[in-house]
């Protein structure tokens, strides 16, 4: 069996309204994960597609889902693709349920796992290196910037204090004691923002963000598409802000697609979720 074959992709409706595929179009997936936008978008007759992750074994499932259509493939990071010229650009940014979900990968601190969190395990660097050879400094830094983590100087105290960690629980452990007690019994376990800070440095997610906005416009034909959806603030703003200062495109999302209070209940990952797009002039 595929697993989560029959997740639901965020936004589903907003990503068809703002994409418009019409037959005979050619879009790019630029985070086909396991492929649950682009099979919606290969349900117009006549699409082809083009579809890029840096994780080769995300392509793997998504080409067994997508078995049957017309997709091109391409392993690699969407900031570094060639370019082409296309009808609608997708990128849905982030992990995948594949990623969190499978332990050996070490995205979440639910399972026990390896601290690992690489997006391309080709890649060399793990999380490991970070919180075993950062300074406490970086790391106070890495916190701060990629996680606005509250306690960062505790953390990153504790961290350094107790390290060598090999495994997610101890570090998720660690973390837990590091803040006031006051802070351990919130909303959100005080180590998803200290995971997420450290995700987006292993896998450098904002450089790639940025390099792939200022590439994506050229690879729209005039009155071609380019549809965003961000997971925090930080990628938010990052589009936000390259959408209104880019002369090539046009906005036409004045404020940002959110997801439904049906659509946050049946599928918890949406709830964030912040779709942006703009069309090429
Ligand atoms: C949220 S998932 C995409 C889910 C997909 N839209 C679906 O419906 O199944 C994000 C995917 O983007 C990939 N990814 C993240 N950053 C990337 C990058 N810079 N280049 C290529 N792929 C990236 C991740 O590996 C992950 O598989």
């Amino acid at each position: 069996m595929i697993p989560d074959a029959g997740h639901i992709p965020v936004l589903p409706q907003a990503v068809l309204t703002y994409l418009q595929p019409q037959p005979g179009q050619h879009f790019l997936d630029a985070t086909v994960g396991l492929g649950g936008h682009s099979e919606l978008l290969l349900q117009t007759p006549g699409i082809r597609l083009t579809a890029i992750d840096r994780d080769a074994q995300a392509l793997a499932l998504a080409q067994q889902r997508l078995r049957g259509y017309d997709v091109t493939w391409w392993h690699g990071n969407y900031a570094d693709y060639p370019g082409g010229e296309f009808d609608g650009i997708l990128a849905d940014l982030g992990v995948s349920s594949l990623q969190l979900d499978t332990p050996e990968r070490g995205f979440s601190f639910r399972h026990a796992g390896p601290l690992d969190m690489r997006m391309d395990p080709q890649q060399q660097e793990t999380a490991a290196d970070w919180v075993n050879h950062a300074s406490e400094t970086e790391l106070v830094e890495l916190l701060s910037r990629y996680g606005e983590v509250p306690y960062a100087r505790r953390i990153a105290r504790q961290i350094v204090q107790k390290r060598p960690f090999h495994d997610t629980q101890a570090l998720a452990d660690v973390i837990w004691y590091a803040v006031p007690p006051s802070a351990r019994y919130g909303r959100i376990h005080p180590a998803t923002q200290v995971f997420q800070a450290l995700r987006i440095a292993v896998n450098r997610e904002l450089e790639s963000l940025e390099r792939f906005l200022q590439r994506a416009p050229d690879w729209l034909k005039p009155g071609g598409r380019l549809v965003i959806i961000s997971f925090h603030s930080l990628e938010d703003r990052l589009v936000k802000w390259a959408f209104r200062r880019d002369e090539r495109l046009e906005i036409v999302t004045p404020k940002p697609v959110t997801p439904n209070s049906q659509e946050r209940q049946s599928n918890p990952r949406s709830r964030s979720a912040k779709l942006r797009a703009a069309v090429r002039r």
